[in-house]
């Protein structure tokens, strides 16, 4: 029989959990046993009796969920970084791991992984196509960082967000600037919108357009001549030109806007510089930018990832824990995501993966010996001529 081995998080201040009771019961139906290490999902709000209600098996003792588990499921698996390996020696070939691993940051140990023979699915690799919505971990994680990044914005900023009628008469209201409307930029959209503030917001993808404006923000189209979206969806990088050209129109909003939400990102390469210094000291005192892309290098000159600073009257965030801080809802978002993943390899409680299949081969990153994902793979053989 199948068991499966919910594991804890083991990075600091990680509140989430890979498997939530409502998951459990679930693939319990299936006949499938679950282990869930001690002390999994508390900080998340999920109690023990809920997990055993739900069918599952509470295990303290950590070797026995190595030995017993067939699939192991964590959310932020560490096993590629640096000394962490060892981590994996006492699983037997062939067992599978499931979990956001940053396969891009820790390309070099990827092999290792394939040479002790683990299947390992990386939930970052999840294609964007529309089979495989239900498993987007990164699209629910990055969801819930857009809705939480104007929280952020709006309880640090000092003015109120929506229109208000007061005695005192009325309050206009806070005007916000969304960059990137893509998943977390349109749910920061959409958020600003709830709370009553007037959203504009700044896309290089003109598709985009209708979605931003169907949130009732206003669009601000970027003229260029420049394929903006590559054939997998993803924004393409622009040429200098266009970046000062883009600045040049930022900067013409920037002194009438409250709040400022900045989520570009380009696939692969550090997020574009969009608020310089120099644009940044024409916003009013008092004023607040979130900086979602801080992790890949921000897209304001001032971020400091992981910090708040104050720069020239100005609040800058760049938090890096976002989905964490949504604890039992990213929760239950990853394990509806993961579970909806294994449901596309379990076969009347048995394992049965097909690598031939787009969603499977898409989010797999080792398999039977060998690195299964293309952009790793091309990303080593480049660095293997560039050393010959
Ligand atoms: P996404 O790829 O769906 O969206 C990024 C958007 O930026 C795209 O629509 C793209 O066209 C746009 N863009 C790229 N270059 C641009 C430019 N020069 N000007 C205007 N728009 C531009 O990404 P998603 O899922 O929305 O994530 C956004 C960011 O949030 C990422 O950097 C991600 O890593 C970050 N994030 C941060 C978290 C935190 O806790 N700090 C948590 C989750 C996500």
């Amino acid at each position: 029989m199948l068991t499966i081995s919910v594991l804890k998080e083991t990075v600091a201040d990680e509140k989430r959990v890979a498997l939530v009771p409502e998951s459990v019961k679930r693939l319990a139906k299936q006949g499938i046993t679950i282990l869930i290490q001690e002390g999994t999902g508390i900080e998340a709000g999920f109690r023990p009796k809920d997990y055993e209600a739900a069918g599952a098996a509470i295990v303290a003792d950590y070797d026995e969920l190595l030995k017993e588990g067939h699939i192991f499921l964590k959310v932020q698996v560490v096993c590629l970084q640096d000394g962490m390996l060892e981590l994996v020696d006492p699983l037997a070939k062939g067992s599978v791991i499931i979990g956001f691993m940053s396969p891009f940051k820790y390309i070099h140990n990827i092999q290792s992984l394939a040479e002790r023979e683990l299947t390992t699915f990386s939930m970052e690799l999840v294609p964007r196509i529309s089979r495989a919505q239900r498993m987007d971990a990164l699209s629910a994680m990055n969801s819930a960082a857009g809705y939480k990044a104007v929280l952020l914005a709006a309880s640090r900023l000092n003015k109120f967000f929506p229109l208000m009628m007061t005695a005192a008469g009325t309050i206009l209201p806070a005007k916000v600037l969304v960059i990137g409307a893509g998943v977390a930029g349109l749910q920061a959209i959409a958020t600003a919108k709830r709370l009553g503030a007037r959203v504009k917001a700044f896309d290089t993808r003109p598709i985009v357009k209708e979605q931003v404006e169907s949130l009732g923000a206003e669009f601000v189209s970027l003229e260029t001549s420049q394929d903006a979206e590559t054939a997998g969806g993803y924004a393409e990088e622009m040429t200098e030109d266009f970046y000062r050209y883009e600045h040049a129109i930022i900067g013409e909003h920037l002194p009438d806007t409250d709040a400022v939400i900045t989520t570009a990102q380009i696939f692969g390469k550090r997020a574009p510089l969009l608020i310089t210094e120099e644009m940044l000291q024409s916003m009013r005192h008092g004023s607040v930018i979130v900086d979602l892309a801080a992790e890949q290098g921000g897209n304001c000159e001032l971020t400091v990832p992981g910090k708040n600073v104050e720069r020239h009257g100005v609040k800058i965030l760049a938090p890096l824990d976002l989905p964490s801080s949504l604890s039992y809802h990213t929760s239950e978002m990853f394990s509806r995501n993961v579970a909806a993943l294994l449901g596309e390899m379990l076969n009347e409680g048995e394992l049965n993966i097909d690598p031939n299949d787009e969603v499977i081969a898409g989010t797999m990153l080792t398999h039977e010996g060998k690195i299964m994902n293309q952009h790793v793979i091309d990303l080593l053989d480049r660095e293997e001529e560039e050393k010959s």
